[in-house]
């Protein structure tokens, strides 16, 4: 998907250095789950790229830059009676902070899944103090739906986690 100043694409053999390079930042990985490791070593962008490349996993793709991977965005279905819902997770690497390319992301798609799945909504749960991913939202959209009270612990801290949401229009 070409979305002017970025691409979403997938994941490919030969992302892992780029990946890794974006990725291996303390302040991407504190607002995100302890599934993104910190540090960000080698192996784990062997790892995920690998994952992302692999079958039944369709909807993680590549923020690219200039053919390089800058960051990642993408849609986790829910399962059982939450099949129709979905969870949206996004990150891009500081040198390209500042630039709207996660609100291009977000909303690009968003909108290829009111397109082609049978999603009632997108949701994000934000941690609470993240102020640029809730823009990030609020600009593409969402509204704050709700606030999971303690639902969070990271690093040590047991924080708010704001959830935002998108309903299909
Ligand atoms: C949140 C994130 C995805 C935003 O990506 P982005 O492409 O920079 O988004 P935007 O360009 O729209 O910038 C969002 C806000 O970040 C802030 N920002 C931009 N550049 C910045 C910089 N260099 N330093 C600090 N803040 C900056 C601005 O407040 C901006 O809002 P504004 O345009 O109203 O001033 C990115 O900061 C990130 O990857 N953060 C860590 C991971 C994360 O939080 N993921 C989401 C989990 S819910």
């Amino acid at each position: 998907m070409d979305l002017g100043p970025c691409r979403l694409r997938p994941f490919r053999p030969g992302d892992e250095a780029a990946l890794q390079r974006h990725a291996d930042d303390w302040d991407i990985a504190r607002w995100l789950r302890d599934s993104f490791p910190h540090p960000y070593t080698a192996d784990d962008a062997a790892g995920w790229v690998a994952y992302a490349c692999g079958p039944g996993q369709p909807w993680v793709y590549a923020i690219d830059v200039g053919g390089e991977v800058v960051g990642c965005a993408g849609l986790t279905p829910g399962s059982d009676v939450f099949c129709r819902s979905a969870e949206i997770g996004y990150w891009v690497g500081r040198a390209y902070w500042g630039r709207g390319l996660a609100p291009l992301a977000v909303r690009a798609l968003v909108a290829w899944a009111w397109r082609n799945t049978a999603f009632e909504r997108v949701h994000a749960g934000v941690f609470a103090g993240n102020a640029r991913s809730a823009k990030v939202l609020l600009r593409s959209g969402f509204i704050q739906e709700s606030v999971r009270r303690r639902g969070v612990y990271k690093a040590g801290r047991v924080l708010d986690e704001e959830i935002y949401v998108c309903l299909r229009p």
